[in-house]
């Protein structure tokens, strides 16, 4: 069964959104009709388009992206089959709002690669949005590298 992923940041504008619509896209080349998702834990950014520098870094490699800002919610937890963070202080917060009937595995994004969190580009420039970029694309493969096969 395909996975259905819900990615994870703070503000759900930059890092999650975007994470969302590479996995989707990379998804799409493999050829997998993935559900995917995004949210923030913060309720900062409820309802906003993605950041105007995460839909240039999208638009520069032809992905797709199209989403409204909105917080995790307990039936996250059972609607999707996997939750991806990304950074720790995103899967601290997760862990604290999993309810007990959780069925969904809950991790770092980056602890299918190389441990590494995302890094916040929010008060950076282009070049942080395009490593996030670059940092998307390489997390994509290596999830679904793990959880679908190569
Ligand atoms: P994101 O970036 O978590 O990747 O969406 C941020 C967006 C907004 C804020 C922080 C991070 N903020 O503090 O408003």
């Amino acid at each position: 069964m395909a996975p259905s992923v819900l990615v994870v940041c703070l503000g759900n504008i930059c890092r999650s959104p975007m994470g969302e619509a590479v996995l989707t896209h990379v998804g799409k080349e493999r050829g997998l009709d993935l559900t995917v998702d995004s949210a923030g834990t913060s309720r900062y950014h409820i309802g906003e388009d993605p950041d105007d520098r995460t839909i240039a870094a999208c638009r520069k490699h032809n992905v797709p992206i199209q989403h409204a800002a909105r917080q995790v919610t307990e039936e996250d937890f059972r609607r999707f089959t996997h939750i991806l963070a990304a950074d720790e202080a995103n899967l601290h917060s997760l862990e604290q709002k999993k309810p007990r009937n959780a069925t969904a595995e809950v991790r770092l994004w980056g602890s299918y690669l190389d441990n590494k969190p995302i890094a916040d580009p929010y008060y950076g420039g282009t070049r942080d949005f395009e490593e996030c970029y670059q940092q998307c694309v390489k997390l994509s493969n290596a999830f679904l590298d793990e959880v679908v096969g190569k």
